[in-house]
């Protein structure tokens, strides 16, 4: 959905801004909600913020995630103020209506949100060098530890279940049961190759029903994509969509950025001979994570560490494959068969990290 200008100048108008409109652009690559960069002036001095659409197929409920968002966003930043650190662009930062709403709805009924623009930062698709894979993974820590005080009510759920891998399996045996799309018989192979790993699909719920590993307050959907590094330094700065920031289990944020950040190829990449899991990368992710959460990780989630990354690796490549079933209803698609590659890309990299699970086990 592309909006004039004159629409995405009403919809900002709704939260108070400083200067005056000049133009906003489509922005970024994410998969999920629509997203603008918008351009003010005020006074010579230029100023960005961006402006992004809720997914409301995805979010049936808006209101939860912009109250969890507001409530983490408030959190971080009373940190950084007492640590006596400039905010500048360690968290993002909400904007508000006069009411002090965090969002405003269209006359479609969308429900939007806008945050100050974070400049001279980047997020990537493909990690490139290891220093980055350690910063990054220091930030999804960082964001872990800064969130175990967080006061007040349990977030909501905003996708209930969302890391819960036998529902997800659950969900990709009903996709296949109803066949939607007609597409279940030329994807025998990566249905087989989910089944062959079926039983493992429900050891981190179990660790949780146990006791062993304990709800926290997590990302959810740590791809190195959602994580911004600055420009100049190389530093991690903060993690952005926070959408899905919610209880979860840390092993699911740890275990999301080996999946993306290990791999050197596009997570729809086509010739699969170019994915794999780089050991260096991990290695450095690792280190990175372990560094921020050290002080707080049971043994259980410490020693689980290697598993996660093939865990939510499987589990992204189940959902990649039950979607492409579905007919492409929940990730958007650029191109024919786009879920089955990604999902293709997904049960690659699962392989090599079991190829190289002793290694991994060996860092612990
Ligand atoms: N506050 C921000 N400052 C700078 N860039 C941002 C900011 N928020 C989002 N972006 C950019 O927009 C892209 C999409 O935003 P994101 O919230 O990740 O949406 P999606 O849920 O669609 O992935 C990001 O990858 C990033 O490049
Ligand atoms: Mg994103």
């Amino acid at each position: 959905m592309n909006l004039t200008q004159a629409e995405l100048k009403e919809i900002v108008y709704n939260f108070i801004v400083y200067g005056d409109f000049l133009v906003g652009v489509p922005f970024g690559g994410g998969n999920v909600n629509d997203t603008y960069q918008l351009t003010f002036d005020q006074g010579g001095v230029r100023l960005y913020y961006i402006l992004q659409r809720i997914n409301h197929n995805v979010f049936h409920k808006p209101e939860n995630v912009m109250e969890n968002l507001a409530r983490v966003t408030d959190h971080l930043l009373s940190k950084i103020h007492a640590a006596h650190m400039e905010t500048r662009r360690r968290t993002i930062r909400l904007l508000r209506t006069p009411e002090g709403k965090t969002c405003t709805f269209d006359r479609h009924g969308n429900c939007w949100r806008a945050y100050v623009f974070i400049t001279n930062a980047r997020a990537y698709d493909v990690l490139e060098t290891p220093e980055q894979a350690f910063c990054i993974a220091q930030t999804i820590g960082e964001f872990q530890l800064n969130l175990i005080d967080l006061p007040g009510p349990r977030l909501h759920e905003t996708i209930p279940n969302f890391h819960n891998t036998p529902k997800r399996l659950e969900a990709l045996e009903q996709s296949i049961r109803k066949d939607e799309a007609g597409r279940v018989k030329s994807v025998q192979r990566e249905i087989d190759f989910v089944m062959d790993r079926k039983d493992e699909c429900s050891k981190l719920v179990k660790l949780f029903e146990e006791g062993s590993i304990p709800e926290r307050i997590t990302h959810n959907d740590t791809k190195s994509n959602n994580i911004l590094i600055d420009d100049l330094s190389g530093e991690g700065l903060c993690m952005i969509d926070l959408d899905t920031v919610m209880p979860g289990l840390s092993l699911y944020d740890f275990g999301d950025i080996v999946r993306s950040g290990t791999n050197p190829a596009e997570e729809d990449e086509t010739d699969l001979s170019k994915v794999g899991m780089r050991f260096d990368m991990y290695e450095a992710l690792h280190r990175g994570y372990v560094d921020m959460t050290s002080g707080f990780l049971t043994p259980a989630e410490y020693e689980n560490l290697p598993f996660a990354g093939k865990l939510i690796t499987l589990e992204i490549g189940i959902r990649f494959l039950a979607d492409f079933l579905d007919g492409d209803v929940y990730f958007k698609t650029r191109r024919a068969n786009q879920n089955l590659d990604r999902c293709r890309t997904q049960f690659k990299l699962v392989e090599s990290i079991e190829e190289q699970m002793d290694k991994m086990t060996a860092l612990l």
